[in-house]
């Protein structure tokens, strides 16, 4: 068979499982809002963020220590970026499936496609809190983020995103929703991840271990073990196989 073949072949048989799943659940990291203009992290891509800035000075609570304004502003850049994209083809093709979306993006582009059940495994860009746990948190406007600011509630420490850092858990109850829908999928499909980060990584393996067909798009090969690697942009592949 060519090459061509092959790719039409598994493009089929994904499309296949796709509409055949019952409980069809998503995976998704950076790649899936690149042709929406957001940038990646760690891709060949020169733009990549982790190629470009040192996320031990803008991802971590020693980076923040550091310089909390440098953090702020950083991602006060990425909101006004983020305020100003539109979703893909790639996250419209998924929010149509109905199915539970596990994301590690901190965008809200699946939601904008109209995606109802997504589970943010690293926070997101469109809400701050309090750094010293006060509780108290604001939703952010992205196109005109507040500069460094103290806590309006308790003055302790500044507001900041309510993302996660290097070197912080994960959100505890989304954590565990995750785990009970990778372990109840019977499609899973990961996309646009490096799957390089952990724990949000280790839901592949935990898809697979519990009976999933495991489904990957990505422009190059990633280090996630599958039954289907579709290389390609999303944005060109999900429309083809829902
Ligand atoms: P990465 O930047 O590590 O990986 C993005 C993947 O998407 C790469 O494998 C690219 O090849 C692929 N890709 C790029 N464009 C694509 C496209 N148009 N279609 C399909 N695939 C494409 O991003 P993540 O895996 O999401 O964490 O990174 C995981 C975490 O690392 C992020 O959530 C972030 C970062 O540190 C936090 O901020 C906590």
């Amino acid at each position: 068979m060519s090459q061509e073949t092959v790719r039409t072949v598994e493009l089929e048989k994904a499309a296949q499982k796709i509409a055949q799943a019952k409980n069809l659940v998503t995976f998704s990291g950076a790649g899936l809002s690149a042709e929406s203009g957001i940038a990646t992290f760690r891709d060949k891509n020169q733009d990549a963020l982790w190629r470009k800035f040192d996320p031990a000075k803008l991802a971590s609570q020693e980076g923040f220590s550091e310089n909390p304004e440098r953090v702020i502003d950083w991602y006060n850049a990425r909101r006004k970026t983020l305020a100003q994209a539109k979703p893909n083809p790639a996250h419209v093709a998924l929010s149509s499936s109905g199915a539970v979306h596990i994301t590690q993006n901190v965008d809200n582009l699946l939601e904008s496609a109209g995606a109802t059940d997504v589970l943010h495994l690293h926070g997101s860009l469109l809400s701050d809190h309090c750094n010293a746990g006060c509780g108290y948190s604001e939703t952010v406007d992205l196109a005109n983020p507040q500069a460094l600011r103290k806590c309006p509630n308790c003055s302790n420490s500044y507001m900041r995103p309510s993302v996660v850092w290097f070197g912080e858990p994960l959100p505890d109850a989304v954590m565990q929703r995750a785990i009970e829908e990778t372990s109840n999928a019977d499609v899973f499909l990961v996309v646009g991840t490096s799957a390089a980060v952990y724990p949000a990584a280790g839901l592949i393996p935990i898809a697979a271990e519990h009976g999933a067909f495991v489904i990957v798009v990505n422009t190059e090969t990633s280090g996630a073990s599958c039954n289907i690697e579709l290389l390609g942009k999303a944005g060109e592949i999900l429309p083809q196989v829902f």
